[in-house]
């Protein structure tokens, strides 16, 4: 691929990314030739039914798996089998059970080579806004799931890279407290990243995967519709809302019909 591009880091280039997984008869192809193409600093929502594909794009672009045609890139720089330019949120939280909230915490930061005590002063300043405070000691089995989530939130927004991959960040917790965690999410996303301590200086890009067309809707600059495997990409609607968006606007009429919209697309 190419060298750095000008401009703000955070560019992600996906094209005719395939990815296989071969069982029996079935030639296995969990996504089938995904373009897609994300300006920095926004937000991207990626939903599709289950097993369509979404973990296993995102699996790509943190490094981890190599794609069987195509690429995907950030900032011009391939990264197939190369983690490290996106930080990723599995699908479940993975906290280390050994280590308490503020070593899970600088987990990611520390892999990505920030001295443990910086990674630390870091966490410490963060975790009032992210609702841990008084709790850096504890150990996860001793957290609300909710707790576990923003650890996990946090672990992701330490770790020094221009991308964001959140694969359901919600996807365990109640319908109430999730609500609560996307306000809270677009309200970090603003404040932490578009202050300046985001690893461009200013909002870093978040891939969002979710099941929840109303949290797509609520945190997405655009959302991207997967069809059923083999997953590819069937749609992809531009959502314009002013930020912060409101818990409130999910019952606003013009939310209400991109809501039906999408979900026509996703033939629900
Ligand atoms: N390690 C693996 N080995 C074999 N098949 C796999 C593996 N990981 C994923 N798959 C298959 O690839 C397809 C896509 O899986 P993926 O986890 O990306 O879907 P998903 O859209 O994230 O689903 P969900 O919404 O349930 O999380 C599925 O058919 C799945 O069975
Ligand atoms: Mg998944």
């Amino acid at each position: 691929m190419t060298g750095a591009v000008p401009g703000p880091p955070g560019t992600v280039e996906v094209a005719g990314l395939t990815v296989a997984w071969p069982s029996g008869d079935d030639p296995g192809t969990a996504v089938d030739g995904i373009d897609l193409a994300v300006e920095a600093g926004s937000i991207v929502s990626i939903v599709g039914p289950s097993g369509c594909g979404k973990s296993t794009l995102l699996r790509v672009l943190a490094g981890l798996l190599v794609p069987d045609a195509g690429t995907a890139s950030v900032d011009g720089i391939d990264v197939a089998g190369a983690p490290g330019s996106c930080a990723w949120l599995p699908q479940r939280d993975n906290l280390l059970p050994w280590r308490r909230v503020l070593g899970n915490a600088t987990l990611g930061a520390e892999v990505g080579g920030v001295p443990r005590a910086q990674a630390e002063a870091e966490a410490r300043h963060l975790l009032s806004r992210f609702g841990l405070a008084g709790v850096e000691d504890a150990w996860p089995t001793e957290l609300s799931g909710g707790m576990r989530q923003r650890v996990a939130v946090l672990r992701t927004f330490l770790t020094p890279a221009p991308v964001l991959l959140l694969d359901e960040p919600f996807g365990a917790l109640d319908a109430l407290t999730r609500r609560q965690m996307q306000a809270w999410l677009q309200e970090v996303w603003m404040a932490v990243d578009g202050s300046g301590t985001g690893a461009g200086g200013g909002a870093r890009t978040v891939l969002l995967v979710t099941h929840d067309v109303e949290e797509a809707l609520l945190l997405g600059d655009r959302v991207v519709v997967m069809s059923p495997r083999p997953g590819r990409f069937t749609a992809d609607v531009p959502v314009t809302f002013a930020r912060p968006r409101p818990p409130d606007l999910v019952a606003a009429p013009e939310f209400v019909a991109l809501r039906s919209e999408l979900l026509g697309l996703l033939g629900a």
